[in-house]
Order: structure tokens, then C-alpha cells, then sequence
């Protein structure tokens, strides 16, 4: 039996899970997966925009927003363990990925360990490197600061980079919720994960075995994971397309959430609108779509 709605909880991997799930049985799936350290609601706005034709998840990521934090230690491999058992769990055979930061991460390794599950994928707003040293030790002493000061300094660090300088002089209403989401994530969950990310492996050298169809997402004003990571990665990525967002940094669907769902809505329609190419994403037919559509969709933005 399914469930629809939000915040409906579920055991995967023997661990209490909250997600969302909304649109019709027969569609397409896609599923969201949130960055560090927010939770599934960051992605509320594409939920709605693309529901009518999508049937869209959105979960919370073990130990983040309503989900159980568990006893085992943190790592991308476990996220992504995860993620493959909410799929047995929802009985969904092959979906859609969209991530942003560390849900790009654990979308690039999930990718690569179970291509036959995926249609197609949308990277937002990340990486496929591992942390140089220097990282991993902004991320040790983070867990430190975080013990000794506790979570509300960490929110006030952390807010600075994750929003370009247009939105904070905006105002824009994702500043607090973004703020509440960090205030929200226990002090022992923010240190699991940070740990997790440290310790990650990198991904690039997998990218040119990637044959789905991936769409490159960025703020123009990333500063954690900029533009130029996004068209290094999009360049070893054969059938792949990039879109930056002007005026947006890190949390480009949060600055930015029209433009970015034009971006998703193009893209999948692009991949599952002719479902006889959908099994072989490969195929330059249907990339060579998702390009036109894209580029049209640049040339009317750009008017
Ligand atoms: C995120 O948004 O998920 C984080 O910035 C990822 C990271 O710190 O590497």
C-alpha cells in the first residue's frame, strides 16, 4: 500500500525515515536529495512545481529533519544504502535523481554502484572531489567549534556561504528557513556528518562512465561548490547539459526557485517524454532534445 503526503515515516535499513511522496502512481519517479545540514523541505517549491507530472519523494537523509539518526557511524556509503532500500521499501524500480551539494554526492555514488536503477540525473550545486586536506580540517575543527559553542554560532558562520549577497540584501524568506533547518539538526548529527564528508572518496574518476542523461544546476555565486567545478565535471560527462543561475550561490533552488524548476521541468520532460529512448539514455536522440530544449529555454531567459 502506498502512502501519499508528507512527513510519512517509514523503517529502511532499520531505521525510522520520514519522506514525502505526492503525484500519480503510473508517472515517472524523482527523487530529491537535500544538502547539508538541511532537510527534505528544502525542496518543497519543486515538489509542488513538478508533482502534476512526476510522482515526487523528498526524504529526509538519517539523522536530518524528522528522520532517526540511528547508532551506525555516518558515510556517503551508508546515505546511499539508504536511498537503495527507501526504493525496495517504495517498491520503485528506477528513478530520476536530483541532489544538491551532499545530495549530489550521494546521487554521483549511487550512480555509479547502480546505474540499471537510474533514468537520469540532476546535479546541483556540488562536487565530485574529495576533500583536500586543508577541508578535512576546517570540518575537525567544525565539530569542535560546534561542541564548545554549540549549534546556534555554527548557524551564523555557516549562513554567510551558503546564500549569494543578493539574497541576504533580498531578504529572502529561505535565510531563515534555512536557518531553522541548521538549528534543528542535533549537535551529535552535524558532527556524524561532517565526519561522513571528510572522509568521502571522490567520484570524478567515474564521471566518464557515466551514460544517463545529467543536468549541471549552479549559482553563479557559489563559493562553496562554484561553476567551474560543475563544467569540469560536466565536461568529462558525455551526454550531460549545465545551466548557470545568475544572483543565486549554494542553495541555487532556494534563490532561485522559478528558474530552477524551468530547468528541472525542461530537462525531464526532455528525458521521459519519449519513453521508446528512455532505455537507452545514451541514445544522442534524446540528449540531443534535452539540449535543444534547454537552449531554447536559454535564449527566451536570456530575451
Ligand atoms: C552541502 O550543502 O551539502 C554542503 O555544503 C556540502 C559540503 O559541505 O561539502
Amino acid at each position: 500500500m502506498r502512502y501519499f503526503g508528507n512527513n510519512i515515516k517509514l523503517l529502511v535499513n532499520n531505521l525510522v525515515v520520514s519522506y514525502t511522496d505526492h503525484g500519480s502512481e503510473q508517472s515517472p519517479v524523482i527523487i530529491f536529495i537535500h544538502g547539508f545540514p538541511l532537510n527534505k523541505t528544502m525542496w518543497d517549491n519543486q515538489v509542488n512545481a513538478l508533482k502534476e507530472d512526476y510522482r515526487v519523494i523528498s526524504y529526509d537523509i538519517r539523522g536530518h529533519g524528522e528522520s532517526d539518526i540511528g547508532t551506525d557511524d555516518f558515510s556517503i556509503e551508508l546515505f546511499v544504502t539508504d536511498l537503495l532500500h527507501l526504493m525496495e521499501e517504495l517498491k520503485i524500480e528506477k528513478a530520476s535523481l536530483c541532489g544538491l551539494s551532499m545530495g549530489g554526492y550521494i546521487a554521483l555514488l549511487a550512480i555509479e554502484k547502480y546505474p540499471e536503477r537510474f533514468d537520469a540525473l540532476v546535479l546541483c550545486d556540488t562536487n565530485c572531489i574529495a576533500d583536500p586536506p586543508q577541508v578535512k580540517q576546517k570540518r575537525l575543527d567544525t565539530i569542535q567549534q560546534i561542541k564548545s559553542f554549540g549549534v546556534e554560532r555554527y548557524v551564523n558562520n555557516s549562513i554567510e556561504n551558503l546564500f549569494a549577497p543578493q539574497s541576504f540584501s533580498g531578504n529572502i524568506p529561505a535565510i531563515s528557513d534555512v536557518k531553522e533547518m541548521i538549528l534543528n539538526t542535533t549537535e551529535l548529527s552535524l558532527s556524524k556528518t561532517l565526519l561522513a564528508l571528510s572522509q568521502r572518496k571522490e567520484t570524478c574518476s567515474k564521471l566518464s562512465e557515466i551514460t544517463l542523461p545529467v543536468h549541471f544546476v549552479v549559482g553563479e555565486e557559489d563559493k562553496i561548490t562554484p561553476p567551474k567545478a560543475a563544467e569540469v565535471m560536466q565536461q568529462k560527462i558525455k551526454n550531460s547539459t549545465m545551466h548557470i543561475i545568475s544572483h543565486a550561490g549554494h542553495l541555487s533552488n532556494l534563490e532561485s526557485p522559478d528558474e530552477f524548476n524551468e530547468q528541472l521541468k525542461t530537462f525531464f520532460a526532455a528525458v521521459y517524454n519519449k519513453p521508446e529512448d528512455m532505455h537507452s539514455p545514451g541514445s544522442t536522440s534524446v540528449f540531443s532534445q534535452i539540449r535543444q530544449r534547454l537552449n531554447m529555454l536559454l535564449t527566451f531567459s536570456s530575451i
